[in-house]
C-alpha cells in the first residue's frame, strides 16, 4: 500500500511538474531552448553480480526533470535524484547538469531489459538503453548423464545440458587426456579425436578402449567455465592370454609363469595346478567333459575351466595355488588389464605339468594354460642332452621359453669350444 501511494504521489508530481514546466517553457520560449539528448544511451552487457550503469546525457535541461522508467512495464524507478522503486540496488548518480546515470548494483537476471530515460517536456522526450545480463554456464545435473556401465558392443549416450546466457556450448573431452574414440555410423571404424562439440556424445557399439572418465565442459565466455565428469564403464567377460604356454626350466630354479588378463568388472583371478597325469587317460575317463561342452565341474571349485582351444580339461584333482614358501603370486592391475604372475620356487620334478591362470567375473570366465617341464642344466650332461635333441626327440626349441633357448645356446657354444678348438 505504501508503495502504491508513493508511486501515485510521485507519478502525479512528475506529471504536474511536466505540465508546469511545459507551461513555463512556453511562456519563456525566447529564453529557453528545448532539452535534447546528447547521444543515445549505451547498452550494457555484463555478468550477473556486477554493477550496470546506464548514462542519459541531456543538454539544455533547464527546469525540466529527468526520470527513469523500466521499459517493459513502465514502472517509474526514479525521478531526478529520488529513487522511487523499492529496489535498494538502484541509485541515481547525477554527475553534472547533463549526466544522469541509472546504476543497478549487483545485477540479477531479473534486471535484464530496457530502461527509459524521460524528460518531462511536452511532448515528453525519451530514449532507452538496455541491460543484457550474462550468466555463467551451469550444468543441470538432472538432465545430464552420470557414471554409466554398458556391455561391450552396446551403444552409450553421454549427454550434458547447461544453462547460461548466452547459451553455453558443450565440449567433450577425456578427463585423463586420452583420445575420444567414436564411430560416425554403426558399421564404421573408430575415429579418434581430442574433443567433440555438442550436447550429446553418442558412442556406437562401444569397445573396451573407450572405457574411462569423460568430461563435458560448458562455456559461454562468461567465467567460470564448468565441467562435469562421468565414467563410462564397458563390461565384458574375462579374456586370458598366456604369452608362453610351454615353459622349460632346469630343476632347482625359480620359474616365472605369466598370464595377461582383460576383464571388466574387475575379475577374481587365481592359479590352479592340474594333477592330471596322464592327461589323455583322465580325459577319456571323464565322459561328460567332451570338447563341445564348455563347462565341466571339478573338485573343490564349482564352475568350469575352458581352455583357449575349446578343450575342457579334467581338473578333478586340481589344486588352487596359494602365495607362500613354494609359490609367489602377484597380480597387478592397470585399468581393465591385469597381469598375473606365479613364481614356482625351486622347480623340481613334482612341479612338472600344467598350470592354469583362471579369471572370472560376473560376465564369464576364462583361463590360460601353461605347461612346465624340465630342461637340463648346461653342465656336461646338459650339453649331451642338447646334442641328442638335434636328432632325437629332445625338447623342441620352438616350444622353449626364450631364456631357455639362451641357456641352450650357451651350452652349445661351450660344447663347441670344447670339442672343436678354435682355429689359430
Ligand atoms: C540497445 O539494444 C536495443 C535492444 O537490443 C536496440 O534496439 C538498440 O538499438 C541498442 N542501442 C544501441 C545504442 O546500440
Ligand atoms: C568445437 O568448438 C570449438 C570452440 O568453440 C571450436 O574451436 C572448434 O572448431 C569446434 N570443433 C568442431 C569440430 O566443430
Ligand atoms: C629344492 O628341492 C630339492 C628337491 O625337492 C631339495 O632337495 C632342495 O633342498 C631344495 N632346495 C631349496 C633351496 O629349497
Amino acid at each position: 500500500m505504501d508503495c502504491f501511494w508513493i508511486w501515485i504521489t510521485l507519478t502525479t508530481a512528475f506529471c504536474l511538474t511536466q505540465v508546469d514546466s511545459s507551461h513555463y517553457s512556453h511562456s519563456h520560449r525566447e529564453h529557453h531552448t528545448i532539452p535534447e539528448f546528447i547521444e543515445p544511451i549505451k547498452n550494457v552487457t555484463i555478468p550477473a553480480g556486477r554493477d550496470a550503469i546506464l548514462a542519459c546525457l541531456v543538454k539544455d535541461l533547464g527546469k525540466n526533470k529527468v526520470g527513469w522508467l523500466k521499459s517493459s512495464d513502465q514502472t517509474v524507478l526514479a525521478l531526478e535524484d529520488k529513487v522511487v522503486t523499492h529496489n535498494s540496488r538502484i541509485t541515481i548518480i547525477i554527475e553534472d547538469a547533463s549526466t544522469w546515470k541509472l546504476k543497478i548494483k549487483q545485477v540479477k537476471e531479473s534486471d535484464r531489459g530496457c530502461y527509459m530515460c524521460q524528460i518531462n517536456t511536452s511532448p515528453m522526450k525519451k530514449q532507452i538503453g538496455c541491460v543484457e545480463i550474462q550468466v555463467p554456464p551451469d550444468i543441470k545435473n538432472d538432465d545430464s548423464s552420470a557414471d554409466m556401465a554398458v556391455l561391450e558392443g552396446e551403444d552409450a549416450t553421454l549427454s550434458c545440458r547447461a544453462t547460461g546466457n548466452p547459451p553455453p556450448r558443450i565440449i567433450w573431452k577425456r578427463e585423463d587426456g586420452e583420445m575420444i574414440y567414436m564411430r560416425k555410423a554403426i558399421m564404421r571404424d573408430m575415429i579418434k579425436t581430442e574433443s567433440f562439440n555438442g550436447t550429446t556424445l553418442k558412442l556406437l557399439k562401444v569397445e573396451r578402449k573407450q572405457m574411462g572418465p569423460y568430461m563435458c565442459i560448458a562455456t559461454n565466455d562468461v567465467p567460470p567455465t564448468v565441467s562435469k565428469r562421468m565414467s563410462l564403464i564397458v563390461q565384458f567377460a574375462p579374456m586370458v592370454r598366456a604369452p608362453s604356454q610351454l615353459l622349460g626350466a632346469p630343476y632347482g630354479s625359480d620359474v616365472t609363469l605369466k598370464c595377461q588378463i582383460e576383464a571388466s568388472p574387475m575379475p577374481v583371478s587365481y592359479w590352479l595346478r592340474a594333477n592330471e597325469q596322464p592327461s589323455k587317460a583322465s580325459h577319456s575317463s571323464q565322459e561328460k567333459s567332451t570338447p563341445s561342452s564348455s563347462y565341466s565341474s571339478y573338485g573343490g571349485f564349482g564352475g568350469a575351466l575352458q581352455s583357449n582351444s575349446g578343450d575342457s580339461f579334467n581338473l578333478q584333482h586340481s589344486e588352487m595355488l596359494l602365495d607362500g614358501p613354494k609359490y609367489a603370486i602377484t597380480e597387478t592391475h592397470n585399468g581393465y588389464k591385469a597381469s598375473m604372475v606365479l613364481i614356482v620356487r625351486n622347480f623340481s620334478k613334482p612341479d612338472d605339468g600344467s598350470y592354469y591362470c583362471v579369471s572370472t567375473n560376473s560376465l564369464g570366465r576364462a583361463e590360460g594354460a601353461i605347461r612346465l617341464y624340465e630342461i637340463k642344466l648346461p653342465s656336461t650332461t646338459v650339453s649331451n642332452s642338447f646334442r641328442n635333441s638335434a636328432n632325437n626327440k629332445g625338447p623342441n626349441l620352438n616350444n622353449l621359453h626364450p631364456s631357455s633357448i639362451l641357456l641352450f645356446l650357451a651350452a652349445y657354444i661351450v660344447e663347441m669350444m670344447k670339442t672343436t678348438p678354435l682355429p689359430r
